[in-house]
């Protein structure tokens, strides 16, 4: 259940200092060389649907990215879809539901883009789907994905109707088309 005495708002609004201290602190000071990383290089975080939660004293206690990627098919065609993460939550306040009202902070917010007519994409992460399966997130469709690095097939997770026309094989990677930075 979310947390609800957390105060979730726009990622934007929060000093980039602050979030990179907090990934450090969750992930260690290694972690951009995660695969992760690499299926995003060179990205900027999506403004809509990245969040950070404060606590009740207006702490800085955890965060949400989501990133735009591609899907490259056989044919090197690039399919759009949003990566989701880090979810992070400092290690003091996990368990308290932060995580999921991150959650459902970004996931209520891409549904209401879709309600307003932006075209619906899947999303991919890379996580324990004990955890992130009870947003539908799952291996099911992933199978033939690959990684610029190495990963475990059963934590590549994805979700939303835009999978059933997802290619079955490619390579994720940027969203690198004439436009985006
Ligand atoms: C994973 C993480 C974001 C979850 O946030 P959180 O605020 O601790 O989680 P919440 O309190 O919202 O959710 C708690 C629920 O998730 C479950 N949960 C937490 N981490 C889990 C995991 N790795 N696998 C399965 N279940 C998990 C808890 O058992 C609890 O279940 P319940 O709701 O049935 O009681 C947080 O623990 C974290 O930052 N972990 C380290 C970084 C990480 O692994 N991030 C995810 C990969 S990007």
């Amino acid at each position: 259940m979310a947390n609800e005495a957390a105060t979730l708002i726009p990622l934007s609004a929060v000093d980039p200092e602050m979030i990179e201290q907090l990934l450090d602190r969750v992930f260690g000071e290694d972690r951009h060389a995660r695969t992760a990383y690499r299926i995003r290089a060179g990205m900027s975080w999506l403004d809509a649907l990245s969040f950070a939660a404060l606590d009740e004293d207006d702490m800085l206690v955890g965060t949400i990215q989501c990133w735009p990627v591609a899907l490259i098919d056989g044919e090197g065609r690039p399919v759009p879809l949003v990566m989701v993460g880090p979810v992070a939550v400092i290690r003091e306040r996990q368990g308290e539901g932060f995580g999921v009202g991150l959650m459902a902070a970004m996931l209520d917010t891409e549904a209401r883009l879709v309600a307003d007519g932006q075209p619906p994409l899947a999303q991919v992460l890379i996580g324990d789907a004990e955890y992130y399966g009870r947003w539908g997130f799952s291996a099911a469709a992933t199978g033939g994905w690959r990684c610029p690095g190495p990963f475990e097939s059963h934590r590549l997770l994805a979700r939303g109707s835009a999978l059933a026309a997802m290619p079955s094989e490619g390579m994720l990677g940027p969203w690198m088309v004439e436009g985006n930075p």
